[in-house]
């Protein structure tokens, strides 16, 4: 199960999850410009979501498809791509299955996404899968939640919220510790939103628990090596190239890219 309820009001999501997304999409630009096929323009979303990425690099020119297992977040990008006249493909569909058509210069899979795929081999069916979808030499970008501490396994907690004229998403993320699987480095989290109107709570929307992967930096990189269609070209602590990932750089995440061999 990856639906977490919260996914189900992308409105909410929308507002709660923009605050870093130029960032993102500058960190998308710059790889393409160092590592990607040259003048790759078509570009793949996987777990696209509200679309914040998605749409922001539509409106700069890039080709994009987005696929989103929820059906409310696709309809989001689709009325949202209208509004804005901008000609997107989003469609429903599961990463760990994807239909999708085309020959993309560039996939990503940003904000822990990439760890709903639970197992070994349903990652590595995945990687081979976006590697089929690229173009020679074309690039997966992947960004997903890593322990800062290995004591913080299951027991991480974030909370963060964004504001636009009245309305505040606040934003609870959550990790249960007696759900950790210490074979199947599983552990279910937790999304909750909580959307206020001028400064009064109007609704409360507990996500419910998702179960999802551990994975951790060395074995991320054996599988890669592993799945023999990507080479991992730099790992990073945050949305910036300039610097890799290290112990002094390390945040909660980890920012990948990968290059189709
Ligand atoms: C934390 S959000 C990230 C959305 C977007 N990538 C971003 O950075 O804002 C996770 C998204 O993954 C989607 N999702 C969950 N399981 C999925 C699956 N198996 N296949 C495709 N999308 C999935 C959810 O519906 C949700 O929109």
């Amino acid at each position: 199960m990856s639906g977490s309820e919260v996914y189900r009001y992308p409105q909410h999501y929308a507002l709660g999850y923009r605050w870093n997304t130029e960032a993102e999409c500058a960190f998308i630009e710059t790889c393409l410009r160092l590592y990607g096929p040259e003048g790759g323009k078509r570009l793949l979303d996987i777990g696209c979501g509200s679309g914040r990425h998605l749409l922001a690099l539509a409106a700069r020119g890039y080709q994009m498809t987005g696929v989103d297992l929820q059906p409310e977040m696709i309809a989001h990008v689709e009325a949202e791509a209208k509004r804005a006249k901008l000609a997107v493909t989003a469609r429903v569909d599961d990463l760990r299955a994807l239909r999708v058509n085309g020959t993309f210069a560039a996939a990503y899979c940003f904000m822990d996404t990439f760890r709903f795929l639970l197992t070994n081999e349903e990652i590595a069916t995945h990687l081979r899968t976006v590697a089929g979808l690229l173009a020679p030499g074309g690039l997966y970008l992947t960004d997903f939640w890593i322990p800062a501490r290995w004591d913080q396994v299951g027991s991480e907690i974030h909370q963060w919220e964004q504001t636009e004229g009245s309305k505040t998403v606040r934003v609870f993320y959550l990790q249960h510790p007696e759900s950790v699987d210490p074979i199947q480095q599983t552990f279910e989290d937790e999304l909750v939103f909580e959307v206020q109107e001028d400064g009064q709570t109007t609704d409360t929307i507990r996500g419910g628990r998702t179960r999802t992967r551990l994975l951790l930096p060395q074995e991320f990189r054996a599988l890669v090596e592993q799945s023999a269609a990507f080479e991992l070209m730099a790992t990073h602590g945050d949305f910036d190239v300039t610097t890799p990932l290290s112990p002094s750089s390390l945040s909660w995440r980890m920012v990948s890219i990968l290059r189709k061999r």
